[in-house]
């Protein structure tokens, strides 16, 4: 279709197609091509209206980072699946999602929207995302490409990232999620090494297009393409939104010879061809979820994503003391995200739901009968007394709060990892006037929680929970569901024990030079103490591992096995993760990284064996010198558990691999 279609395009229709009709649509052609609608966003349709210019309401999904803390393939792909089931309800064509970008600073304003600090949970999690919308016809578009991993001043300040940094961690996602073919990749903003990624012909034709084998669409992120010539030599196929120049800039061009009409061909083809893929995939876009299922894989998702950091004594879950051996009679609430939860950080992810939820001691008191009283932010000083004495003559005090859009959204950095002081003496003043106190935070980040957290005597980190975040959480809290997630980054002590700090780079440059130790990785090798470690979440049930052993299919293809005993009489799921060290390297390596993991449901008293795969990229590095991924020959730990810092497990095996199968195919 491509080649009978480009010969019928004049050279002006050509080039109107590199860039966008209007601020979400392809170019036409006069009716000539099918437009494609491209729409946000990660968690949920986030598509104006053209008609009523404004985004329309959509089931507003838990943010993406509690969707990496839930750990699992088989909810992301659902998750992505819901997603795509709107885009066909409203026409959207592609989802401009997931975000796979790497969280380097808990600080980022937009980490809310990414799925975590390591990049193998966050591969497996986009796979399985892209999967979801595309099993619908709906084309993805991971992004940002790449090394966007700050929203102050994203557009402008290059991402100073040397090359085993680049392709180890933050490149790595993308080419994991390339091995499900997404329809089409976004360029980031900002310049990688001094060049913009929009016309960062390395990244874009050498790494992305030649070495990593992107067939699909490259498209800029809104507004992130300075020169229209260059972008097209750097292979760059879709300007979005429409960019008034284009057209005059590369007809210019054109007729002075600094660029080919062969060139614009490359790239229109590369348009015609998402437009024929989404035409040839329509078959697939059937609308299959009501509205209530869609709403339902919103609880599920915060049921499955929120993580409890924190039950001294068995504070939860709520039984009613009525029922006889049960704990309370009446339970204190405070906070406005009691009754409305923040569901979102602020941006072009933020989805526009239509449902409303029930207040939580609303939800709680029908579950379990027991009596509850409320109060929220007041203007007037006197309230306090009131506050303190419903606390007081509680059993137990229930306080939500944290962060909402106005703290972390797209285009600002958070400039603390603390809550606001007023927050933080909220905490404090009424956990002294409670029996006992549970917190539930709602942040898409790591929360600095040093002032309060040794006063209150549960925390359940909700996270940005979408519209499903009080029914999961009365669930969850009355004990009729159990807590599973797992923390996707580090929550360090505080600002100042993260490599960066508080430290914001001068605007012109960032300067990775952390390198490929981000996240858990750095705090290992620091040797640093963190409030909770990444893959860190607690259970009503408790876990015991033991019976490690490998089945040996080759020399880097190893079958894992492990045994977990459910030691508890609650029914649990529990996510076991397995890390890879390398004992011994002839380049720096991280203390571990994790190369497997597995969410397994698993009965009272139960013991299951998990198996899970380790391959060549579970051993290997990526080596410069060489350009390419490579496993040195030695001795590997395999180290296996439920936290990063909590890896009871491990057996050692040896590589011997003859030399030229150490090294990927180049
Ligand atoms: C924004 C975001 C990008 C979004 C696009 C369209 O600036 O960076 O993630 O998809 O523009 O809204």
């Amino acid at each position: 279709m491509k080649n009978s279609v480009l010969s019928r395009l004049s050279l002006e229709e050509k080039v109107s197609i590199l860039t966008g009709e209007d601020i979400w649509r392809t170019y036409g052609a006069s009716g000539k091509l099918k437009q494609l609608f491209l729409t946000d966003g990660p968690s949920g349709l986030r598509m104006v209206d053209l008609k009523e210019n404004k985004p329309f309401k959509a089931t507003a999904l838990p943010t993406c980072h509690v969707l990496a803390n839930t750990w699992n393939e088989k909810l992301a792909y659902e998750y992505a699946s819901v997603i795509a089931d709107e885009c066909i309800v409203h026409g959207g064509d592609i989802l401009l999602g997931p975000g796979i970008n790497i969280k380097r600073s808990p600080l980022c304003g937009r980490n809310f929207e990414y799925f975590s600090e390591d990049p193998y949970l966050t591969g497996m999690l986009g796979k399985a995302y892209v999967r979801g919308l595309q099993d619908k016809g709906v084309g993805a578009c991971i992004k940002h490409y790449c090394a966007n991993n700050s929203e102050y001043d994203r557009c402008y300040q290059s991402s100073e990232v040397d090359e085993r940094t680049l392709r180890e961690i933050y490149l790595r996602p993308f080419e994991m999620c390339l091995e499900e073919k997404p329809w089409t990749v976004m360029c980031s903003y900002n310049p990688i090494n001094g060049i913009y990624a929009s016309e960062n012909r390395k990244l874009l034709h050498d790494v992305l297009r030649k070495e990593l084998g992107f067939d699909g669409l490259i498209m800029s992120d809104w507004g992130a393409v300075h020169n229209p010539l260059l972008a097209v030599k750097a292979t760059l196929d879709l300007c979005m939104p429409y960019h008034k120049d284009y057209k005059e800039v590369l007809i210019k061009a054109v007729q002075e010879g600094r660029l080919t009409e062969e060139e614009i061909n490359e790239r229109v083809v590369k348009v015609l061809e998402l437009i024929e893929k989404s035409e040839q995939n329509s078959s697939k876009r059937k609308i299959t979820f009501t509205d209530r299922e869609r709403h339902v894989k919103a609880v599920e998702t915060a049921k499955e994503g929120a993580v409890l950091l924190k039950n001294e004594g068995g504070v939860l879950p709520f039984t009613n003391r009525a029922d006889g051996s049960g704990k309370y009679s009446k339970i204190f609430f405070y906070g406005v995200n009691i009754k409305s939860p923040v569901t979102s950080g602020g941006g072009s992810g933020r989805v526009e739901t239509a449902f409303t939820q029930k207040p939580l001691y609303e939800l709680i008191s029908a579950s379990t009968g027991i009596a509850t009283t409320f109060a929220e932010e007041s203007r007037w000083e006197p309230c306090w007394r009131s506050v303190y004495k419903q606390a007081y003559e509680a059993d137990v005090s229930v306080i939500a709060l944290g962060n909402d859009a106005s703290i972390e959204g797209e285009g600002f950095n958070r400039c603390t990892m603390r809550l606001s002081k007023e927050q933080e003496d909220i905490i404090l003043n009424i956990s002294s006037h409670s029996e006992k106190t549970v917190v539930i935070l709602y942040a898409g980040s790591a929360v600095d929680m040093s002032a309060w957290i040794d006063y209150v005597d549960a925390v359940v980190f909700a996270g940005f929970a979408g519209e499903g975040a009080n029914e999961a959480l009365c669930e969850l809290l009355c004990g009729r569901a159990n807590f599973s997630g797992k923390l996707s980054e580090t929550f360090p002590r505080s600002l100042q024990d993260t490599f960066k700090g508080g430290k914001t780079y001068d605007g012109e440059t960032d300067l990775y030079d952390d390198g490929i130790f981000v996240g858990y990785r750095y705090y290992d090798r620091e040797k640093k103490d963190v409030m909770f470690p990444f893959g860190y979440g607690l259970s009503y049930s408790t876990f015991e591992y033991g019976n490690i052993r490998l089945v040996k299919n080759g020399e880097c293809d190893y079958d894992i096995l492990y045994d977990i005993t459910n030691t508890s009489d609650t029914e649990g799921k529990e996510i076991s993760q397995v890390y890879v060290k390398d004992v011994s390297s002839m380049v720096r390596r991280p203390e571990k990284e994790l190369k497997a993991f597995s969410k397994d449901n698993i009965l009272p008293h139960q013991t299951k064996t998990v198996q899970v795969k380790l391959d060549f990229s579970s051993f290997a590095c990526y080596n410069v010198s060489l350009d390419r991924w490579y496993v040195e020959n030695g001795d590997f730990e395999v180290l296996v558990g439920g936290s990063s810092r909590n890896l009871p497990l491990k057996l050692k095996l040896r590589v011997e691999l003859p030399q030229e199968e150490q090294f990927s195919d180049g």
